[in-house]
């Protein structure tokens, strides 16, 4: 569906079950380049960042089979892996990068075209390369490609400048094979880093202080590491979602599968707002009624609100009562959404990395489009609040991350439907 039509809907009632989280998922199926034999992954979002990763590790030699009706992705590392990735894939998803720390543990070198992703403007790899040439990988970069190469990756003590996930990643992977001990320091500590530590850990890596800004690990022996089945962490990005939706229309949703712990921040700011946060051992049931209150934001790395979250929260702050400021701490240009939801009549000045949000009482329809996969979900949610029928075209975006958004939306009362 390449435009659907969202209508104001009443109040979402009922209960939605959390799909397993993309920017987990993506770095899980890599950690089939490190060891020969059948590897499962359960809890697959069904996306289509999902089907570009299976195909750019189709490329390397991984044979990837998924299984919708299970959620269950098979990976199959015949030996042999390759250490080209070709660009037509990296090109699509920024976790392409994630196949440089493995390749060069696991093959020695690598070969890849820069990774794209969302556009929030410069997405830099410095840490990266800093990282990796510490362990003793040689770099030669060009504007459009990366290629390294390291035959004996040693272990080193990594300050990272800032606590970037995918470097974390990259480091993490690399030092899995490397001679001695890597300690990272000021590491992410975002729940799907920690979910593909463990990941390693069940193949029989060695690492310490997973989830903590310090991560220690001590190589292994390259083709020690064996396959394992392991469950992909719930989104809390996509839980996010249906939280908010059921906040702009004072409904009632029990998000099932929404892991509290990892979404404490922003927890703590929807009920700032207003919305009743009810947690417990199966999720999270959240209820809103009469108007938001408004609240100021800044977007941290992991356990701060993560970036992720900010569209969602711009949507609930613009039909708020009073004024928020959203600060962005992570992209600076990611606000290209505000200037749609400024079509839906929402009121919002952006000042560098700054947005000021005064709510309005009411949104109406207007034709928007998604700019990336967060902001498709955001206008989506604006949709469900706004008055008359909102356009939205874009939703190749929004299918990249979200497992069935509109049909989940549906299940809970949302009125949407595809354009004519
Ligand atoms: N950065 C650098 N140099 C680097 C690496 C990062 O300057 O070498 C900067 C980035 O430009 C950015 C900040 O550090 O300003 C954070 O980047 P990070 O490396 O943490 O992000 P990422 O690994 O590229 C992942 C998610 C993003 C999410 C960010 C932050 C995946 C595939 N992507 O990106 O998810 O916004 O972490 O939490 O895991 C999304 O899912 O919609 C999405 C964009």
């Amino acid at each position: 569906m390449d435009r659907i039509v969202v209508h104001r809907s009443g109040p979402l009632h009922g209960e939605v079950v959390v799909p397993g989280a993309k920017n987990s998922v993506l770095k899980l199926m890599v950690g089939s380049l490190f060891a020969a034999g059948e590897h499962r992954l359960s809890n697959v979002p069904d996306i289509s960042d999902v089907r570009t990763m299976g195909s750019l590790l189709g490329s390397l030699g991984i044979d990837v089979t998924y299984r919708p009706e299970s959620h269950e992705l098979i990976l199959v590392n015949s030996g042999g892996i390759g250490s080209n990735a070709p660009s037509e894939q990296v090109e699509s998803i920024r976790a392409s990068i994630n196949v440089l720390g493995p390749l060069l543990a696991c093959c020695g070198r690598v070969r890849l075209d820069m990774p794209g992703g969302d556009d929030f403007g410069s997405r830099p790899i410095d840490m990266h390369i800093a990282g990796l040439s510490a362990m003793g990988a040689e770099f030669d970069t060009a504007v459009d490609h990366i290629e390294a190469v390291a035959e004996h990756l040693r272990g080193a003590d990594i300050t990272l400048d800032f606590p970037s996930v995918g470097a974390t990643e990259n480091i993490v992977c690399a030092a899995v094979h490397a001679d001695g001990v890597t300690t990272l320091r000021n590491a992410a500590r975002e729940p799907e880093v920690a979910d593909l530590c463990e990941l390693l850990v069940e193949m029989g890596a060695r690492i310490d202080g997973i989830g903590s800004s310090v991560v220690v690990i001590e190589g292994v022996a390259r083709g020690s590491l064996h396959p394992v089945s392991h469950a992909v962490v719930n989104d809390r990005i996509q839980a996010a979602t249906y939280m908010a939706a059921a906040a702009v229309t004072g409904g009632d949703v029990m998000v099932r599968g929404a892991r509290a712990d990892h979404m404490q921040m922003f927890l703590r700011k929807i009920s700032d707002m207003g919305v009743d946060v009810i947690p417990s051992s199966d999720g999270v049931r959240v209820t809103a009624s009469g108007r938001l209150r408004n609240v100021d934001v800044q977007t941290l790395p992991y356990p701060g609100v993560a970036t992720d979250y900010k569209p969602l929260l711009v949507t609930m702050m613009a039909v708020a009562e009073g004024v928020g400021v959203m600060t962005e701490n992570l992209y600076p240009g990611r606000f290209r959404y505000v200037e749609e939801l400024s079509k839906l009549g929402a009121d919002i000045r952006t000042d560098g990395h700054h947005a000021i949000v005064h709510g309005v009482d009411q949104l109406r329809g207007a034709a928007v489009v998604a700019p990336d996969i967060r902001a498709g979900a955001a206008l989506v949610v604006a949709g469900l609040v706004a008055d008359g029928r909102t356009i939205i075209s874009g939703l190749e975006h929004v299918e990249r991350g979200y497992d069935d958004l509109l049909g989940r939306l549906g299940a809970l009362g949302a009125h949407i439907e595809p354009a004519p």
